[in-house]
């Protein structure tokens, strides 16, 4: 069976108690629905808030921005920008009124012969609205998708957003297909987040994920022409000793040269292989705490890195050791090592 079924059966769960409180999801009214997707095209949903309440207090429904003057629509479009949105929303609002009888077109290929409706806003009026299986995909959906199913195609390429549209279409659920569309976008936005690291510790689509288990999530999605890179595989050990933390300096030439790392090793090695290593370096292992899969991705090389998180009875000689509030204030630790600090701060609230 595709395993986009049983991610869409995760989703639907999901989404009910984790859907942010938005204005424009209190109802599936098409009006509501294609002026909040066209607001959000440009603009952050925390700027549209607003704006949307008030436009519609403004212009309450088609027939009244159909007949709208247009410097009113313009002036009031001020602060979002990208004027043309405005434009074209209206123009499509006069076509719904005068060619449809003021009722909003209900097939997909209506709704996206509306004037400024591209493929995604027509996906996400016909699914919202109408109950289509018709995807949305805009950039929070292209990256979990990507991330999901380690897919390294571009896509910036329409013919790879073309792809992933079809296959999200055959694995819609026959209800709540406005729910499939809201829950990708609403991961992608709040859980599978665009910049830093993604939440797969609660994410809903963690059993599913490939990036997600393999910690590969900072390689997707690919946008531009792929580079060759030289792939290193490393294990890298968390080793603490009380509260403080095992970290060393690294060579003063190459890569990330005189920054600070946490110890770490040539090659993938098993717990069992690690814990004779942290023995080796007589930090006395007592207790394997996590071990955790992070890929750094540089501009050159890709690290593929394995992090053992050992509780250690002896503060070796040849590290430093450091409490957390160091590491955080007095340490420069590398990106590429961030996602293990996360770790430790969190096991130290617990
Ligand atoms: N971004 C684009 N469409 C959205 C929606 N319907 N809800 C939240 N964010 C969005
Ligand atoms: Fe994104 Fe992680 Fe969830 Fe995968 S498991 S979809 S990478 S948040």
């Amino acid at each position: 069976m595709d395993k986009w079924i049983q991610i869409a059966e995760a989703l639907l769960s999901w989404y009910p108690a984790h859907a942010r409180d938005l204005p424009w999801r209190r109802d599936t009214d098409p009006y509501h629905v294609w002026l909040s997707e066209i607001m959000l095209q440009q603009t952050r949903v925390e700027a549209v808030k607003e704006y949307y309440v008030w436009f519609l207090k403004e212009f309450p429904t088609i027939e009244a921005l159909a007949a709208a003057d247009e410097d009113k629509l313009l002036k009031m479009w001020e602060g979002l920008g990208y004027y043309n949105r405005a434009r074209n929303l209206q123009k499509a609002a006069i076509t719904v009124v005068h060619e449809y009888d003021g009722r909003f077109p209900e097939t997909y290929e209506e709704i996206l012969s509306l004037a400024g409706i591209g493929d995604y806003t027509a996906g996400a009026i016909g699914s919202i609205c109408f109950q289509l299986p018709t995807p949305a995909v805009d950039g929070n959906v292209l990256r979990v998708y990507t991330r999901v199913m380690e897919d390294s195609s571009n896509i910036d390429q329409a013919a790879v957003r073309a792809k992933i549209r079809r296959h999200l279409s055959e694995v819609y659920p026959f209800v709540s297909c406005g729910t499939f569309t809201q829950s990708l976008m609403e991961l992608g936005a709040t859980v599978c987040v665009p910049n830093g690291m993604p939440k797969c510790d609660v994410c809903p689509l963690r059993p599913f994920c490939l990036a997600g288990q393999n910690g590969t999530w900072q390689a997707y999605p690919v946008r531009a022409v792929k580079k060759a890179r030289r792939l290193e595989d490393k294990t890298v050990f968390i080793l603490r000793c009380g509260d403080k933390v095992a970290v060393r300096k690294r060579q003063q030439k190459g890569l990330l040269s005189g920054m600070w790392e946490f110890p770490n090793i040539e090659g993938t090695v098993k717990e069992q292989q690690a814990a004779d290593v942290a023995t080796q370096w007589q930090t006395l292992p007592k207790q394997l705490e996590m071990n955790y899969n992070y890929t750094h991705i540089f501009s050159h090389v890709e690290w593929r890195m394995t992090a053992y998180y050992f509780a250690c009875q002896s503060m070796c000689r040849q590290f430093h050791w450091v409490t957390l509030e160091e590491l955080d204030k007095q340490v420069a630790i590398p990106s590429a090592f961030r996602p293990f600090m996360e770790i430790l701060k969190e096991s130290a609230h617990h």
